[in-house]
């Protein structure tokens, strides 16, 4: 079966002999391995600081608190998004307020958002799902028209770009994973990238218990509430070897994403997505939207390859009940969309022959 999601860690000789430095020098906490892969990502991203921590999640919850969402504020986010992008906003007290998404593609629409600000919006969550960049450009201008923080979730985007520049430098926040399965990962792990100096040195403290780590224990004094968030020696250094690789390995996501946007147009029974103009996705999974979603899932699958929608509308979880409200496109999209791998793990044959499953109909 190929797999709608795989695990990439690079070739034992390579990785083992990194490791088993790390962690015999004595050294396995937070340190200079965590400020490298740092330094590393933002020359990867162009940006100019990332914040390391030990999880995607945890990276949306520095960035909630940066943008000051409070207990009793509303943030607007989307249904159409893996579990935790929404969780953590729980987590902060914040009410959810639903936005409804752009059909073609699938990401929160900026109309709905601009829709929903009222006096209590502390901040937009905006996600890259499946790999496709949001529409930058209008998101930017409501950021300055309505003075709202954009948190941008890219778990599902690295390596994407907007205008030439990679995701990770067009809003105030924007968060990643590198938990098991996404196109970096250094087992469990996430970043936040940062855009003011000043909030990045807050983000620093707010990721270890409020202490700074520049003063002795015994000079310091916690002013804020801080958590255990930071990442270690041994995750950073995993991080580190694979972004000696990283391009290379998004690329072949993007190729595949190319080729399936060409090869699966006007094929009966589908509809593929949109991009924003000037934006590349990476592709983390391929969308799109299918006629009788279950038949073609079934199909693919007795043909040796995975297909699934993978996650379930958020605004769905009990939860999240007392944010219940109408979402016509979430409602339309959720019949339809669908996922067929994409990843490093397709080779040209694969990639052939899924086209070809899918031109034979179901
Ligand atoms: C869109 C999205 N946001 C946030 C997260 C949270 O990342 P992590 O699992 O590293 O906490 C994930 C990954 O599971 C995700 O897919």
């Amino acid at each position: 079966m190929i797999p709608l999601i795989k695990t990439l860690l690079p070739p034992k000789e390579i990785l083992m002999p990194r490791l088993e430095e790390i962690l015999y020098s004595g050294y396995i906490a937070q340190g200079e391995a965590v400020d490298q892969f740092e330094m590393e990502f933002s020359k990867y991203i162009g940006c100019k600081n990332s914040l390391s921590v030990n999880s995607g999640s945890s990276a949306l919850h520095v960035a909630l608190i940066l943008a000051g969402v409070k207990p009793g504020d509303e943030v607007i986010s989307t249904p159409i998004t893996a579990e935790p992008t929404n969780t953590v906003i729980a987590q902060t007290g914040a009410k959810i307020i639903w936005a409804d998404i752009d059909p073609n593609t699938g990401n929160i629409c900026p109309d709905d958002v601009e829709r929903k600000i009222t006096s209590k919006t502390k901040a937009i969550m905006v996600v890259d799902y499946a790999g496709i960049p949001v529409n930058i450009k209008r998101f930017q201008e409501i950021e300055k028209k309505y003075g709202v923080s954009v948190i941008e979730d890219a778990a599902h985007a690295l390596g994407a770009s907007y205008e030439g520049e990679k995701l990770g430098n067009h809003f105030k926040y924007t968060t990643f994973s590198f938990q098991a399965i996404k196109h970096l990962t250094t087992v469990d792990g996430g970043m936040v990238c940062i855009k003011d100096d000043a909030e990045y040195e807050q983000a620093k403290l707010i990721r270890w218990f409020g202490i700074s780590k520049g003063v002795s224990r015994l000079e310091n004094d916690i002013k804020a509430q801080g958590y255990k968030y930071h990442m270690n020696n041994i995750n950073a250094t995993i991080g580190l070897v694979q972004l000696e690789t990283i391009q290379s390995i998004v690329d072949q996501y993007i190729d595949n994403g190319k080729y399936f946007d060409k090869a699966l147009q006007n094929v009966a029974g589908v509809q593929l997505m949109g991009y924003y103009d000037n934006s590349e996705p990476s592709y983390w999974l391929y969308t799109m939207k299918v006629e009788r979603r279950d038949a073609f899932v079934q199909m693919m699958a007795d043909n040796g390859v995975m297909a699934s929608e993978l996650h379930k509308r958020n605004d769905l979880h009990s939860i999240f009940s007392a944010s219940k409200c109408e979402l016509l496109n979430v409602d339309a999209f959720e019949k339809e969309w669908v996922h067929i791998p994409c990843g490093w793990w397709v080779s040209n044959e694969d990639r052939e022959e899924i086209v070809s499953l899918i031109k034979k109909g179901w």
